[in-house]
């Protein structure tokens, strides 16, 4: 990063995009969910997440699960048997109507909280400046466009995991331009101000890190809350066994809600003890609930509570077993603890596990700001081009200025060398042990841009 001595600007692509913005449908009977201090709030009641992570196929088999109404049917009925007021979603088609489905989740009582790159648009931890760009952002803010009517979208992730290790911390300026450039996309477009933070994996050495990094600096520039994935609570076991206490230690006085976007560690037998200290005062001054990792089996991960075979669900014993638990489990009564002053951390001094020099981000591309007053239009879907690989693109002489530039000797525009996302991920899984199926990065290739300026990360 520090060989970084040029901005990149993004030049316009070809493709105009003048649809003009159109809200949809609003699932207007469920309170939308606001912030407030380090909490979430649902009117003046505290709101703790039960969720549970929905993504039939997985990124092996990518499909929107909120595009199928006999789909989403058939799984909000065991959402509402489950108990739970919240699913998270990694990837949807943003060119399908989901006016239904959402009606349908709101209808149970169920917020969505959405994670808005899908494997084609997204950030590339292994080229971050140049999957930084226009064509990208289009397609993120098409996808809030879609979403952002409804009451119940409950927050966005503005990536997953793309901090895996130590030595990938320094893509963290991306993270957070996305997310600033999101937040000013729902403010400038006059949509609620929808949540929008990033979900970190479960990396011990630099969480802190991240969470204070996403809540440092000016205002537009921090998240609007901060999540982590986490699988060290492994049955039978408790919350000073698993390493919780510290973890509420280490977070009292962050200024943010957090959550946990994904646990469950499946090592063991589940008996989701972790779910009773989840909503205690032991955590509930902190933390704002979770997300259960993961509704449907992926027999390769085997984190699922029921397996699905055509129309049929059937649930597996970890089903039953978290059930019983949720109905077992009441949120603290009042107002848990919460801390209701909020406010942002300092930025995180450069170190061995965090490879980031105070708080100065790349600007928005220039192309893409214009999304930001026009609307940035129709999405793409999940077939589109993809904003890695520069097809249909103008790359003229692109590819070779982009590796000139950033001179980093990482920054390959080869799609076929770029790690591949479910791959990596479940390397790191085996190391780190989040088994997230996310799909994060897939290719490598980049828009037309030119350069002008200078900046330093
Ligand atoms: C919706 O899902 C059902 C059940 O998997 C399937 O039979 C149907 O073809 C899907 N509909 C569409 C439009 O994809
Ligand atoms: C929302 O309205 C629908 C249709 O009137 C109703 O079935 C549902 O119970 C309502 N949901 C809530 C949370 O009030
Ligand atoms: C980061 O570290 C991992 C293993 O520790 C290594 O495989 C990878 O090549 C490193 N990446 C970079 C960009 O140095
Ligand atoms: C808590 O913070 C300390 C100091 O930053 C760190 O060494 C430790 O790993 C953290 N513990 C957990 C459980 O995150
Ligand atoms: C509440 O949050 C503020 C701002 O982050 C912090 O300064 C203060 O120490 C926190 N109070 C408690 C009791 O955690
Ligand atoms: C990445 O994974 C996809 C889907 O599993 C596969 O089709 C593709 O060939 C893989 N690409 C590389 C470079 O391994």
């Amino acid at each position: 990063m520090k060989s970084l001595t040029a901005i990149i600007a993004f030049a316009a692509a070809s493709t105009a995009f003048a649809a003009p913005a159109v809200e949809k449908r609003t699932s207007a009977n469920l309170t939308a969910i606001t912030v407030k201090g380090n909490a979430f709030f649902k009117g003046d009641d505290r709101f703790y997440i039960r969720g549970v992570d929905y993504q039939p196929g997985g990124s092996s088999d990518l499909a929107d699960p909120i595009a199928n109404v006999t789909t989403c049917t058939r799984d909000i009925a065991k959402f509402k048997d489950l108990g739970i007021n919240t699913i998270r979603i990694y990837t949807v088609d943003n060119s399908a109507d989901h006016d239904d489905c959402m009606q349908l989740l709101a209808d149970a009582g169920i917020y969505l909280v959405l994670d808005v790159n899908t494997p084609l648009y997204s950030l590339n931890r292994d080229s971050p400046l140049l999957s930084y760009n226009s064509k990208y952002l289009q397609n993120v803010f098409a996808t809030m466009e879609a979403f952002s009517g409804y009451t119940n979208t409950l927050a966005y992730f503005s990536g997953n995991e793309v901090v895996n290790t130590d030595n990938s911390t320094s893509t963290a300026p991306y993270v957070k331009a996305v997310t600033r450039d999101m937040r000013s996309y729902l403010s400038s477009r006059g949509h609620r101000q929808i949540p929008v933070g990033y979900s970190a994996a479960d990396v011990d050495s630099n969480r802190l890190e991240m969470a204070q990094y996403m809540n440092c600096g000016t205002d537009d520039e921090r998240s609007d809350f901060f999540a982590f994935n986490d699988y060290s609570w492994c049955d039978p076991s408790s919350f000073t066994t698993s390493g919780w206490d510290q973890k509420v230690k280490n977070f009292t006085g962050y200024g943010l809600p957090l959550f946990l976007s994904e646990y469950g560690c499946n090592t063991n037998t589940r008996e989701w003890e972790e779910v009773t200290s989840l909503y205690s005062t032991d955590m509930t001054a902190v933390y704002s609930g979770g997300i259960v990792y993961e509704y449907s089996n992926n027999v390769a991960s085997n984190y699922g509570l029921v397996t699905i075979s055509g129309t049929t669900v059937t649930n597996l014993a970890d089903y039953s077993t978290l059930k019983a638990k949720y109905a077992s489990v009441d949120n603290p009564t009042g107002d848990g603890g919460y801390n209701s002053t909020g406010g942002a951390s300092g930025c995180p001094a450069k170190s061995a596990n965090w490879d980031v020099d105070g708080d100065s981000l790349p600007a928005i591309p220039v192309a893409a700001e214009a999304y930001l007053t026009s609307g940035a239009g129709t999405g793409v879907g999940l077939t589109g081009t993809g904003s890695q690989d520069g097809a249909g693109e103008d790359v003229d002489g692109g590819q070779s200025t982009g590796i000139a530039v950033t001179g980093s000797g990482t920054a390959t525009t080869d799609a076929s060398a770029s790690a591949n996302s479910s791959s990596s991920d479940e390397s790191a899984a085996a190391i780190l042990a989040p088994p997230s199926m996310t799909p994060i990065i897939v290719g490598a290739l980049v828009t037309s841009f030119t350069i002008f300026g200078s900046f330093l990360l």
